[in-house]
């Protein structure tokens, strides 16, 4: 396992990032028909388990169309060569979350529970228009129960895991569920709560500098990167080819890189060398952004990495807590060569899927 070369980072730097703001009467409407769609479907433990419920996806995908048209015109995706997007504000208010959940089973549980978290389910469904009005929004069978919206809390026990659960350590730079050829295009991350401004780390692979031959190198496929901890464990590395680290799309590079699931050490003395070097450079070029509460983080996950800089949980339920959404662009392509890849068994829960096929 590669340890990760992304020292702790504080530093704020919002000018770099792409920021849409939403008209007020934008942010209000989601968050309307959200309720509508909430007392319609009325929340209960099957439907809030994993949202996957056929009268929900319906109510969904007939009225997300109905949302403004600056609230279409905000969800596309980022425009600058700097990946991600800052949009805001949503409308939400601390008091009606309830505690933050300990794990994503128990935030899973309260979304059907209003005596635990009145708003919860309402919010998932904010989520899953928005993500709509972007694109396809999708979950991982093996992945927080399959659940179209993930939540992201820091969860006792796995303070020092690469994954979304963990705290203390820091969450180094990745793609996002790097491992699988139908990995998403975008992720859309909701911040409900962070107190203490713990920071999202983006770095985009289009603001590197790189010499032709490390490009090169990079662009051969060399190692496999294997399912993150969040989908199990023990997953054998011969089990897929290898991938490569950097593709062009339309004469602009794109990057698929996990260092903490990558088995470096296999590779020879050139490509490790190659690869540091891109780690060093997206960390050179990372931003931090501190979300705020009812702010959304849009990331190009073809052109970007993320993390986040570690930090003390508090456990008292007042913890940050941000909701993901997968979302895959049926317009974009993948190298042709991923089509080959199985994706160590990991199935997509892809409802809103347009297109037959994979998003390769
Ligand atoms: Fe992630």
């Amino acid at each position: 396992m590669v340890k990760s070369v992304l020292s702790e980072r504080k530093t704020l730097h919002p000018s770099e990032l792409e920021r849409r703001e939403l008209p007020e009467h934008a942010a209000a409407a989601v968050r309307t028909l959200a309720g509508e769609i909430a007392v319609t479907v009325g929340p209960n433990p099957a439907t809030a388990t994993t949202l996957n419920d056929p009268a929900l996806l319906c109510h969904i995908d007939a009225r997300y169309r109905e949302l403004p048209a600056d609230l279409h015109e905000a969800m596309r995706p980022p425009a600058t060569a700097a990946g991600v997007t800052v949009i805001g504000r949503l409308p939400l208010s601390d008091a009606e979350l309830g505690p933050t959940p300990v794990d994503w089973r128990e935030a899973a549980m309260w979304a059907g529970d209003p005596r635990q978290c009145a708003a919860s389910f309402e919010l998932d469904i904010m989520m899953l228009l928005l993500a709509r009005c972007a694109g396809e929004p999708f979950g991982w069978q093996g992945q927080q129960g399959g659940r179209l919206v993930n939540n992201i809390v820091p969860t006792p026990g796995h303070e020092h895991e690469q994954s979304g659960a963990s705290s203390t350590t820091l969450l180094s730079p990745h793609t996002e569920d790097a491992f699988h050829p139908q990995r998403a295009n975008l992720l859309m991350l909701g911040c409900l709560r962070n107190p203490d401004e713990v920071g999202t780390t983006v770095s985009s692979v289009r603001r590197v500098e790189l010499a032709a031959a490390q490009r090169e190198r990079l662009g051969r496929a060399q190692l496999p990167i294997l399912p993150d901890v969040s989908y199990g464990e023990g997953f054998p590395d011969t089990h897929t080819p290898p991938i490569t680290t950097l593709a062009d799309r339309d004469g602009e590079l794109t990057l698929r890189f996990d260092p903490a699931y990558t088995p470096l050490d296999d590779a020879d003395l050139e490509f490790r060398s190659a690869y540091r070097h891109l780690a060093e450079e997206l960390e050179r070029v990372c931003i931090t952004a501190a979300l705020t509460p009812g702010e959304l983080l849009l990331v190009d996950n073809d052109v970007v990495v993320h993390g986040r800089v570690p930090f003390t949980p508090r456990y008292d339920g007042t913890d940050r807590w941000l909701k993901r959404v997968n979302i895959r662009l049926s317009q974009r392509r993948r190298d042709a060569a991923e089509s080959g890849e199985d994706g160590y068994g990991q199935r997509v829960v892809a409802p809103f899927r347009t297109t037959r096929g994979s998003s390769t």
